[in-house]
């Protein structure tokens, strides 16, 4: 290994940045070298990643000057924004802009940005089909990042796109995993009615996006979807039930129902999920499976990663 080129990695301790920076630093062979970024880098995950071989570096995504410094002498970068931190879309624009005139300005060839729909594309502010949410949105944690596509495309810096999907990992971390309902069965409960969800294991994401680095200009200007596997609720719980050994039924709710759960972000979610059932074909359709695995030959379908995490879902009885 030669000049190896230095991808600096935004969130590198959280799902997406951690799984980027284990997938460059798995190919020992590789032509990459990550520069793993955090605000802490004494925190003990910062820790991990340095005996694991990245270099560790300090910046805050709030602080375009310590972006700059973070990203000197690098090749690449990947630049992820932590919406549900804050829940400010705003906030997130901010960042976006920041990382996309740092990139620029030190002349990186090569950046991945993280993004979503701006939903607003396809449900305009005045369409009552779903509430607008904080006078401006649809859906606030896509609509931001896809708005903040112009900030990258604006400052010239070379860029691909990245349209993640719905993390499996949210039925461990984000409370979505089977629950016993009133009539003492478990249940997923979502409001995609009979169509599908696409879904990725969290670790494929950063995976994915090192395919992309490692096919050097190929997708340079593109925007890349990237799935595991499109399923609907009912094929979710029928996996499930087969995994755990215990029926799992699917509760499909309208999305008004969902919206009203009360807990933080329902009513995004609850927009989120609508868009993704009442826009379906275009929703699957820009994530493809076989591009995905093209990118990363270890791509996880649910099967695979309810295998290897079943015993972390936290099932409620
Ligand atoms: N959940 C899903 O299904 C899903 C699907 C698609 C997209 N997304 C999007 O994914 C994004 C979050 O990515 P993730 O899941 O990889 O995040 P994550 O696992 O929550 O990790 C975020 C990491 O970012 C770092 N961070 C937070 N604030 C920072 C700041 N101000 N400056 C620098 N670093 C900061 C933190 O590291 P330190 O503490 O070490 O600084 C943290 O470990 C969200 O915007 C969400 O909308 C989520």
């Amino acid at each position: 290994m030669k000049d190896p080129k230095t991808i600096a990695v935004l969130g590198a301790t959280g799902a997406q940045g951690g799984g980027l920076v284990r997938a460059i630093l798995r190919d020992t062979a590789g032509e990459f070298r990550a520069r793993a970024i955090t605000r802490d880098p004494n925190s003990e995950k910062a820790r991990q990643l340095s005996q694991l071989g990245a270099d560790v570096v300090a910046a805050n995504v709030d602080d375009e000057s310590s972006l700059r410094r973070a990203f000197e002498g690098a090749y690449g970068t990947y630049c992820v924004t932590f919406f549900w931190d804050h829940f400010s879309p705003e906030r997130e624009q901010a960042q976006a802009a920041a990382m996309a005139r740092a990139a620029k300005a030190e002349g990186l060839r090569h950046v991945i940005w993280s993004t979503l729909e701006d939903t607003r594309r396809w449900v305009p502010l005045d369409d009552d089909r779903m509430p607008t949410l904080q006078a401006k949105y649809k859906v606030p944690h896509f609509d931001a990042k896809g708005d903040s596509d112009r900030f990258f495309a604006e400052s010239g810096t070379p860029f691909t796109s990245l349209l993640t999907s719905f993390y499996w990992d949210n039925f461990i971390y984000f409370g979505m995993g089977p629950q016993k309902g009133p009539d003492g069965r478990l249940a997923i409960t979502f409001p995609m009615g009979d169509k599908r969800l696409p879904g990725i294991a969290a670790e494929d994401i950063g995976a994915c996006a090192y395919g992309i680095f490692r096919a050097g200009d190929a997708h340079i200007g593109r925007t890349v979807g990237i799935v595991g596997e499109h399923l609907t609720g009912a094929e979710m719980a029928e996996k499930f039930s087969r995994a755990l050994g215990e029926e799992v039924r699917y509760n499909d709710v309208p999305p008004e129902v969902y919206r009203a759960f009360g807990f933080p972000g329902a009513d995004d979610l609850g927009n989120m999920f609508q868009f993704k059932r009442d826009f379906n074909d275009y929703f699957c359709g820009a994530r493809s499976i076989a591009e995905s695995r093209k990118l990363h030959a270890g791509l996880h379908d649910f099967d695979t990663w309810l295998a290897e995490n079943k015993s972390r879902i936290p099932i409620s009885r």
